[in-house]
């Protein structure tokens, strides 16, 4: 099996480069507004962010940052299938403008932008950053009451487009080979993660830790875990807001296509550099999932609790019927092509 992965150096304000619902998954996270270090990036967008800034007139300027954003999501809109699924990760921002502090709350903004566009909100989740903050109440002292609740929490906001679900033929092998384990369904489907711990590895060398941090990346189990429980193989994940590329390194990962755009080209080369890491990447990820069923197994019969199915192929048992035909896949091949990549996949090699 093959998929392919485009990435463009572009704004993705204007997306004409994808088809009209060519899409089946957007997983993404945009630069959040009123966090200072993408002020610059926003005042190029608009200059008129910049003087609302510069005049201490913060509402304003959360707006028109917004409003940036809305031309993406009208692009979302365009590209997303019916019952598509669009996973939004946005964190609140808090800041004094202007002698005032307050909270600037992207999630409920987003939110709203997207029922204007006939979205229709599904449950969200909220995971926490993994983050060493010991200076993180430094200022807040210890007498009440004017200190503020520090911010450590991030939303993934999950949307389909329109009311109604995508259709599969019956039994289609692409989605039920796609099936999750029990186990990680239960953790999966949980709305606070408490488990990402960010230590599933990704292509970036230490040397690319300062460019991860500039670029706000998210942990690949973010995008894995989104495409794992949005999205079948065959089908294409786009991210407006490629970044250093997590959410395609997670696509190519998943056996999924992928389509991504980013403002900033340095990126792109970054994640050229890396791609030959990916094979490996991909079996470990794939066996790691294997592992932790089998530990699970281990446990649930410690426990005295049997199993009814047995998975068509792995030596393992299942809780469920439909989890019987999971079929984990591998990155053997990665090879450039004009706009991005060519993926070559083959079944989870145990050996
Ligand atoms: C929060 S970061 C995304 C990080 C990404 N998830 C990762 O793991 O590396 C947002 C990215 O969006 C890019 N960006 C912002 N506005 C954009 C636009 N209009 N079109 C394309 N890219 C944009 C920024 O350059 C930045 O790399």
């Amino acid at each position: 099996m093959e998929t392919t992965h485009r990435v463009f150096v572009g704004d993705s304000r204007d997306l004409s480069a994808v088809d009209d619902e060519s899409v089946e998954l957007v997983v993404t996270s945009p630069p959040y507004p009123m966090i200072e270090m993408w002020d610059d990036l926003f005042t190029e967008l608009d200059p008129a962010i910049g003087d609302a800034l510069a005049a201490g007139d913060g509402y304003d300027a959360f707006e028109a940052m917004h409003a940036q954003l809305e031309r993406v999501w009208d692009e979302l809109e365009r590209v997303l299938v019916d019952g598509g699924i669009a996973c939004i990760n946005v964190g609140d921002a808090t800041r004094s403008v202007d002698g005032s502090f307050r909270v600037y709350p992207n999630h409920a903004r987003v939110l709203e932008a997207f029922e204007e566009r006939g979205f229709e909100p599904l449950p969200d989740v909220l995971w926490r950053k993994p983050a060493n903050s010991a200076a993180k109440f430094m200022g807040s002292g210890m007498i009440p009451p004017n200190a503020y609740v520090t911010l450590e929490h991030e939303y993934i906001l999950v949307f389909r487009k329109g009311a109604r679900s995508r259709e599969f033929e019956p039994r289609a092998d692409r989605r039920y080979e796609a099936a999750y384990f029990w186990e990680e369904r239960n953790r999966w489907f949980t709305d606070v993660w408490t488990d990402v711990t960010g230590e599933l590895q990704s292509i970036d060398g230490p040397a690319d830790d300062d460019l991860r941090e500039r670029s706000a990346a998210y942990p690949l189990e973010i995008p894995y875990r989104l495409i794992c429980m949005y999205s079948a193989y065959g089908d294409t994940v786009l991210d407006p807001f490629w970044g250093t590329g997590t959410t395609t390194l997670a696509a190519m990962c998943a056996g999924r296509h992928s389509v991504g755009s980013e403002l900033e080209d340095a990126f792109l080369a970054v994640f050229d550099d890396g791609v030959d890491e990916v094979p490996a990447l991909s079996r470990s990820v794939g066996r790691a999932r294997l592992e932790r069923h089998r530990s699970f197994v281990d446990r649930r019969r410690d426990e005295g609790t049997g199993f009814e199915y047995e998975a068509d192929y792995y030596d393992t048992p299942v809780v469920t019927k439909m989890e019987r035909g999971i079929r984990l896949r591998e990155v053997r091949a990665v090879d450039g092509i004009e706009d991005g990549y060519r993926v070559e996949h083959a079944p989870l090699s145990l050996e």
